[in-house]
């Protein structure tokens, strides 16, 4: 375990968390896993099955029922979606049944891993952890502009107030929430376009993994 080659990316919503992972993982010639697809996909199960997302036994059942199938799915963003998967997030159940989804995965190769609590929970003994963030108002517009490139019609401040909301209630849950480790390194993206930050981020790694 202790060469595992683990880079741990979290961060709050929209924060450019899983543009970066994608760039360091294929610069690094690592897997990459968007753990937030897993939440999306539990989510989306139980609004397809006309549950609500909040409701810790079908939540729970729909998590140990997940397939990789589940996960290419095409209707995993949008707010609908973004709600259910933070709803789900909270379930003790539901983390406990993907955690060893996410260690698996990992372990195998080693892996870039992005979401809210890999430095914390899922691979605290990972070398190299980033806390990727941005002002709320930047993630909101980076997430507005996304959504319009998608052709889904979205309000700015809309976007803003789901994003906060999101953040507070990922923040806010007893199991898991979002918060840096206490080794992670910060990288604030508010000022940089996704090159400018992928190259600090890859700083920051190298910094850490001078063989790198
Ligand atoms: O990263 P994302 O926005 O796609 O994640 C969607 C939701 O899933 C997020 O609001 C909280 C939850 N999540 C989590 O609790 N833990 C993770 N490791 C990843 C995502």
């Amino acid at each position: 375990m202790t060469d595992l080659l683990v880079i741990a990316v979290d961060g709050p919503a929209a924060a450019g968390k899983g543009t970066l992972a994608r760039r360091l993982a294929a610069e690094l010639g690592l897997p990459y896993l968007d753990t937030g697809l897993l939440y999306r996909a539990v989510g989306r199960r139980l609004l397809d099955a006309g549950a609500d997302p909040a409701d810790a036994a079908a939540a729970t059942e729909q998590a140990q029922a997940l397939t990789a199938a589940d996960l290419s799915r095409g209707d995993l963003r949008g707010p609908a979606a973004d709600m259910a998967a933070s709803a789900v997030a909270a379930i003790p159940a539901v983390r406990a049944a993907l955690l060893d989804w996410q260690r698996d995965f990992g372990r195998r190769h080693g892996a870039v891993l992005d979401g809210r609590d890999i430095g914390t929970v899922v691979f605290p003994e990972a070398p190299v952890k980033l806390f990727v963030s941005a002002s709320p108002e930047e993630r909101a517009r980076r997430r507005w502009l996304e959504m319009r490139g998608r052709g889904q019609a979205a309000k700015l401040a809309q976007v803003e107030a789901e994003l906060r909301a999101r953040d507070a209630q990922d923040s806010a849950r007893s199991v898991a929430p979002l918060k840096p480790a206490e080794d992670a390194c910060w990288l604030d993206t508010t000022a940089l376009d996704a090159e400018a930050a992928f190259q600090a981020a890859l700083s920051l790694v190298r910094a850490r993994l001078p063989s790198l």
